[in-house]
């Protein structure tokens, strides 16, 4: 190529660039309404000069300020008002940074064969709820595979990190979802009424880069929370079982603290199990009522009981088990033959639920902090899907998602912030046991 045609080339480039800034800044004036305000001032203003220009004109004699008066007002006027316009647009379709950006990405080698980087061309949050920046490039020919290649150096240049790469809806658009590099999650999430899901069943547990975490039972049954004391897994239980008492499943608590730990509002709302018999009792009648439902769903022909519920009356609620410290309940050293014989009971019935409960909706969210592989039987613990383990010792994380990224990723002093066994860190919400039953 030679020394004209890579002028020629470049200034093509430019050109382009200022269409493509062009085009964005007409975007942004026809949906943001700061913009739209500041482009009808300046319509305005710019007809009320011209306005004005013509009317001295008309009043004042022929003489050389009146022929200035034509030539500039006439002739260069409208050229002028409207060339500043289409800068204004070029300049409001300007992202804040564009140029040190650009310059970044340039520095360290994301750019195509012509030696150009991408052009960043908006820059946006995605909502108010998580403080996620999205920037879109026009990625010069440069293949998404690169960027990915090129993620840390690319997160170093621009001090960000990137949650994650999205082609735009059409090729010549990449779209980078980005948070600050200086923050990360947040210490504290207050849950909000309105997080609560109207799907059948998911249920919300906190805040993470991406947005929500949540599951839906109905396609994964039960839950797993582990975490060393004071990680917080108390309070991400009960911020689940709360919403499945507002989401009008029937729910029993086992808690062998004598209750104490939950309020009187639970009490009313749930069934608050606080000694072995009963505990056998409940999950024996608990099984019962599976066995019942797998009676009337063959009966009817329903695979599992959101089909039941779409088509007859006499509804089935969901069903849910919860227990904060299972591993004490289940954990049968030093006891008594008969004792011990009353704990394997118990625990055939948890494995019974945890194998079936799908499909008749009865479902289980346990806790536990103890790294004690023995105590969870396989049974129980590998139907067990959706794990999640807070600050965590290596053998504790292993236990819970079979590695040991809570020891790893979950600092020591924090406190309701937890791993999934796919590895989204995410902080728990809280609230107030006090407010949150008050309709
Ligand atoms: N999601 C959260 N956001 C902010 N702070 C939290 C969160 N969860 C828990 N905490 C704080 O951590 C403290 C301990 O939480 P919690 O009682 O749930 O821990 P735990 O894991 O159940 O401990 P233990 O095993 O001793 O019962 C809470 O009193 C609260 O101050
Ligand atoms: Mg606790």
């Amino acid at each position: 190529m030679n020394r004209q045609d890579k002028y020629i080339l470049e200034s093509k480039t430019r050109l382009k660039y200022q269409f493509l800034r062009l085009k964005t800044g007409i975007y942004e004036v026809t949906h943001k309404k700061l913009y739209s305000i500041i482009a009808v001032t300046y319509i305005l203003v710019a007809l009320l000069i011209w306005v004005i220009s013509r009317v001295n004109a008309n009043t004042e004699t022929a003489d050389i300020f009146s022929l200035f008066n034509i030539v500039v007002f006439q002739l260069l006027y409208p050229l002028y008002a409207v060339a500043g316009f289409i800068v204004m647009l070029i300049m409001i379709g300007t992202p804040k940074g564009a140029k040190s950006i650009n310059e970044n990405l340039w520095r360290i080698g994301l750019t195509n064969h012509a030696a150009e980087s991408p052009l960043l061309l908006r820059k946006y949050r995605q909502d108010n709820e998580f403080d996620i920046t999205i920037m879109e490039f026009e990625p010069n020919g440069i293949p998404l595979s690169e960027w990915q290649d090129k993620q840390e150096r690319i997160e170093t240049a621009l001090n960000v990190h990137i949650i994650k790469f999205e082609q735009g809806t059409s090729k010549r658009r990449i779209l980078l979802y980005t948070v600050s590099g200086d923050e990360g999650l947040p210490k504290t999430v207050y849950w909000k009424e309105k997080y609560l899901s109207d799907e059948d069943f998911t249920l919300i547990f906190g805040y993470s880069m991406t947005g929500q975490v949540n599951i839906n039972l109905a396609k994964i049954p039960h839950i797993l929370l582990g975490g060393s004391t004071g990680s917080g897994k108390s309070v991400l239980l009960k911020l689940l079982i709360m919403q499945c008492i507002k989401k009008e499943a029937d729910v029993f608590i086992a808690d062998f603290k004598g209750g104490v730990d939950f309020l009187p509002e639970w009490h009313e709302m749930s069934y608050i199990i606080t000694e072995e018999n009963t505990l056998l009792e409940v999950l024996t009648e608990l099984v019962n009522e599976l066995e019942n439902r797998k009676q009337v769903l063959r009966k009817y022909g329903c695979a599992n009981i959101g089909e039941y519920n779409k088509v007859y009356a006499n509804k089935m609620k969901r069903i849910v088990f919860a227990c904060d410290e299972v591993a004490e309940v289940l954990d049968k050293t030093g006891l008594s033959k008969d004792a011990k014989e009353l704990v394997t009971q118990i625990e055939g019935k948890l494995s019974i639920i945890a194998r079936q409960g799908r499909a008749f909706g009865i479902h289980l969210i346990l806790a536990t902090q103890r790294p004690d592989a023995n105590i969870l039987t396989g049974q129980i613990r590998n139907n067990i899907d959706f794990r999640v383990c807070g600050r965590a010792d290596n053998v504790l994380s292993q236990i819970i998602l079979d590695n040991t990224e809570a020891a790893d990723k979950i600092p020591k002093e924090s406190q309701g912030l937890f791993i999934t066994h796919d590895g989204v860190v995410f902080q728990g919400y809280l609230f107030d046991e006090k407010a949150v039953f008050v309709e």
